[in-house]
């Protein structure tokens, strides 16, 4: 295929980050594959993005990153190997998007960066993998709206990062062995507000695709596949439920589904050989001051916060809004220690310059 856009210019795009409620953990046979043993359901963050631009360059015959430099982004902390796997990926997507369009001529070059800060322990592998697939989807002249083109890049992405292929739909996305897709009748944008507790930004000593390998070592392991599915099946069936008037009872049995979900992860993580985990002391502050805001506001007929917890030491939170909403976050900042950032989607920009 011809790329449509000019070779001299750049092409720019941008994908969201995600949040799994149910998890991918663990991969088949072949780890570099990234193809979940488990099917996996994630709320899309719209307000954290990372953003992309291509395009060829006349110099060296390779292949190079730099940080996309613009008012309002923060360019991404990138290894060496890091640097090396994501140019693979734009290696990847050019040679099955445009095949023979790569000339001995030609350097690509990648440049990213993220709209939210990069001190923050969120840098997002889904975010950065998805609109890297999606800037060269673009650059190759694909249109990146049609449904069936987006579930082909999504697959594509998650090549390079399997979480990834979530983040190309919002605001829900299942991810199956059909692969990823939206899912409708969830939930709207409009009725949820995420919160993302940072307690800890330090870099993690296991990355998540070396936890996906050690998982497999833990006794836990076994049914593991078994307790996702039927997770997902209950926690599919509530969200619709709790999209009505008398959602509450539905939508607080989803938090306590995607709470024990969250924790099945972690055990795996804990139970591995060797055990690894992520917990920090702010972690279980976060956690236990969730849960103590959660029963109280369930005994007075409420929605509970959901609350999830990534490879990491963050806390996610997503709450229904209602007039209860603003109380439930106050509580909660006063809980919290004052080294504990929050990171609030109604105070986020959902999209910097184009
Ligand atoms: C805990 O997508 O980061 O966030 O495919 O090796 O890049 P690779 O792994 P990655 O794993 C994400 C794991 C998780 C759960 C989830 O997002 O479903």
């Amino acid at each position: 295929m011809k790329p449509v856009s000019a070779e001299t210019g750049w092409v720019e795009e941008s994908a969201p980050s995600n949040i799994a409620l149910i998890k991918y953990m663990g991969k088949t046979a072949d780890p570099s594959a990234n193809v979940s043993v488990n099917s996996s359901l994630s709320w899309t963050l719209d307000h954290l993005r990372t953003y992309v631009r291509v395009r060829f360059e006349d110099q060296a015959p390779e292949f190079v990153w730099r940080p996309f430099v613009r008012e309002g982004l923060h360019a991404p902390e990138l290894s060496e190997k890091g640097r090396e796997r994501y140019l693979r990926h734009a290696e990847r997507c050019l040679d099955l998007l445009a095949p023979g369009t790569r000339t001995k001529r030609n350097t690509f070059a990648v440049e990213s960066a993220n709209g939210f800060p990069s001190d923050c322990g969120l840098a997002s592998s889904a975010s950065s993998f998805a609109a890297l697939t999606l800037a060269i989807a673009k650059y190759t002249g694909q249109d990146t709206q049609k449904i069936e083109t987006r579930k082909m890049l999504a697959m594509l992405s998650r090549e390079g990062s399997g979480s990834s292929c979530r983040s190309l739909f919002s605001p829900w996305a299942i991810w199956t062995t059909e692969g990823a897709a939206p899912v409708d009748g969830l939930p709207s944008r409009e009725q949820i507000r995420h919160l993302s507790l940072i307690v800890d930004d330090s870099k993690k000593m296991v990355s998540s695709s070396e936890a996906h390998v050690r998982v497999t070592t833990s006794s836990l392991f076994r049914g593991r596949i078994e307790r996702a599915e039927e997770r997902m099946r209950l926690l599919l069936d509530h969200l619709r439920r709790s999209t009505g008037i008398d959602g509450a009872r539905a939508w607080n049995r989803a938090a306590h589904l995607v709470w024990a979900e969250s924790w099945d992860m972690h055990a795996l993580f804990e139970t591995s050989e060797p055990p690894f985990g992520y917990f920090v002391p702010g972690s279980i502050e976060a956690l236990s001051a969730l849960r103590s805001i959660g029963e109280r506001v369930s005994k007075d007929g409420g929605r509970e916060p959901i609350v999830t917890m990534d490879a990491g030491p963050n806390v996610h939170v997503l709450l229904w809004k209602d007039d209860r909403t603003g109380d439930i976050v106050r509580e909660l900042n006063k809980a919290l220690s004052t080294s504990t950032r929050i990171l609030d989607s109604e105070c986020m920009p959902e999209s910097i310059g184009t």
